[in-house]
């Protein structure tokens, strides 16, 4: 993928061909058009996330790696830790209206969790509570991790969401899944902010091959995960920023907009079951004419949390230093405390408790944003409220919120239930469509989110496991109207391989293509696959799409839509 990259070859794979290569499990996708603010949709910069390995996939021979680390070895952890991060890749569009990658761009570029030095910005760079072994000074982190959706800013920067970061941490000491707090956090000096976070949550072997990834050795490098990461990718050569003022939480994504008044606005939800959504207004307004004057924009602003309201209304409430319970009486010493915890912040506010809030489009014409609510099985029918009104729902919804006027800074806005997603045919789901709906028109588990140009939204699931549960049928990519007389009415678009999410609809400028991402191809719920019956494995896997041969496993790829004869998708 860079201009120095060795083959793939799975049998042979090592941490520094990895680094070279295109990483695993690509979720966000954003568009740079070349050169910069040219609006061309011929040839650009894709910015993509890699989001988590799946190690009896990658590696031959490891079989049920998940249950006990059998086979972990520092190679693979280091191959895992280079193959997470980002990768910025240089596309082109030919005469055959077809998409080429560009081998020798001098902006190829891998980011990862295991090598690529990053600086960190806003109230908690410095702090005590961020300081290691390897960085006294808090200013200095090696790596980003479990990085799923993203942004691009309006001054051509990616914003790269670490969002299930808390996977990545272990401890020597082990789980114990009768105790009522983890024992690795009994005598934890961050006992209280890790436990919120479901730190260390063990999900690969890195720890013990280095000290960092493991609590008990360094007991703050976790507190330097769970960030939004601000990249350059016309400059290959930046060091990548952590901008802390957006606070630290299982980010899934970063939408920006530009308010009337020339502040930025940064939206982020926090995907987990019970968590909030998030909206960050920078102090000062953009500088539209030079980049370097917003080179630290983001760190400097106000961030608040959503309270959905029973009246149709939506509250910002403002998490500042100092101002009602986030002050020392609640263990908050400083804003950085409330950028380091930002959930338990949320809590002391009364923020709304979504059903795992993922996906935002911001649809700038309208002065909306659409925020998708993707599912929550564990939310019983006596935590119901105006927002969530299905109890154990494994479908998800989609809501409007309206801003006033177009003032995305507005301390209040409105919102909507645009629709409640499952089969319509089926009076127990209550699902809420247009009455027009078609029967493969309906989804379940909206993730990813875009608005194209003619206001229409495009919605990527992920039901995840539990497909067979949730809507029967694999994930897919879907168009859905958002303006009567046919809002709520959906059709169908592209349906994913066997085991495997969309995610990261992109659009070029002129909406001529559309680049999308096929994450964990042959994975999630393929025991429940008609026809294969088991988990997958590299040697016995339940597709190997897209090469579909027998020497390559199945792999996360990003694939190139386009309209034969030319014209607009959709
Ligand atoms: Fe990584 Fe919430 O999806
Ligand atoms: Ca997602
Ligand atoms: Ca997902």
């Amino acid at each position: 993928m860079t201009a120095a990259a060795s083959p793939f070859d799975p049998e042979r794979q090592s941490a520094a061909a990895q680094a070279t290569q295109f990483g695993y499990n690509n979720d966000f996708i954003g568009y740079l058009a070349l050169p910069w603010g040219s609006g061309n949709s011929r040839h650009g910069l894709l910015c993509v996330n890699h989001e988590y390995c799946i190690e009896e996939l990658m590696f031959p021979g490891l079989g049920a790696y998940d249950d006990d680390f059998s086979g972990a070895t520092r190679e693979i952890s280091e191959i895992e830790m280079a193959a997470i991060g980002g990768s910025i890749v240089e596309v082109s569009r030919g005469a055959d209206g077809g998409w080429t990658v560009l081998p020798a761009s001098r902006f190829a570029r891998r980011i990862t969790a295991g090598g690529t030095m990053m600086r960190l910005a806003g109230p908690a760079a410095g702090h005590a509570r961020l300081k290691t072994s390897a960085d006294a000074g808090a200013t200095r982190v090696i790596g980003t991790a479990a990085n799923c959706s993203g942004g691009m800013t309006p001054w051509g920067t990616w914003l790269s969401a670490e969002e299930h970061f808390n996977h990545c941490f272990g401890s020597d000491i082990a789980d114990d899944a009768e105790a009522e707090i983890d024992p690795a956090l009994v005598n934890h000096p961050e006992r209280r902010n890790y436990r919120r976070l479901g730190i260390p949550g063990r999900s690969y072997a890195w720890s013990r091959f280095e000290r960092r990834w493991n609590i008990d050795h360094e007991a703050l490098e976790a507190n330097r995960f769970g960030w939004i990461v601000e990249i350059d990718p016309l400059d290959p050569n930046s060091i990548p920023v952590k901008r802390s003022a957006l606070g630290r939480f299982n980010h899934e994504g970063a939408n920006c907009a530009v308010n009337g008044d020339g502040r930025v606005i940064v939206y982020s939800a926090d995907d987990n079951y019970f968590e909030y959504f998030y909206r960050f207004v920078s102090a000062r307004a953009i500088d539209p004419a030079s980049r370097a004057a917003n080179s630290d924009l983001l760190d400097d602003g106000t961030l608040s949390v959503a309270r959905f309201d029973a009246d149709g209304g939506l509250v910002w409430l403002p998490l500042v230093f100092g101002e009602g319970p986030l002050g020392p009486d609640n263990g908050f010493h400083s804003q950085a405390d409330i950028a380091i915890e930002t959930r338990r912040a949320a809590d002391l506010l009364g923020a709304t408790p979504m059903d795992r809030p993922e996906g935002v489009a911001i649809d700038a014409k309208q002065g909306r944003l659409f925020l998708a609510l993707t599912k929550n099985k564990r939310r019983g029918a006596d935590r119901l409220d105006a927002v969530h009104r299905r109890a154990h729902d494994r479908w998800g919804q989609i809501v409007e919120l309206t801003t006033p006027g177009g003032d995305h800074a507005a301390e209040r806005f409105s919102w909507d239930i645009l629709v409640a997603c499952g089969d319509p045919a089926d009076p127990a789901v209550a699902a809420r469509w247009h009455p027009d709906i078609a029967a493969s028109g309906w989804f379940a588990c909206p993730d990813n989110l875009a608005v194209d140009g003619a206001g229409r939204l495009w919605v990527a699931t992920d039901q995840g496991g539990s497909w067979a549960k949730s809507s029967g049928s694999a994930d897919g990519l879907w168009a859905l109207h958002t303006e009567a007389p046919r809002r709520g009415l959906a059709a169908m678009f592209f349906r994913a391989p066997v085991g495997a999410e969309v995610a990261g609809p992109c659009f070029t400028p002129d909406g001529e293509s559309l680049f999308l991402n096929v994450q964990h191809p042959a994975t999630d719920g393929v025991q429940d696959y008609a026809g294969f019956g088991r988990k997958s494995r590299f040697e016995d896997a339940a597709t190997r799409w897209p090469d579909f041969d027998l020497a390559l496993p199945p792999r996360p790829s990003i694939v190139a839509i386009t309209r034969q004869g030319g014209g607009r998708i959709g």
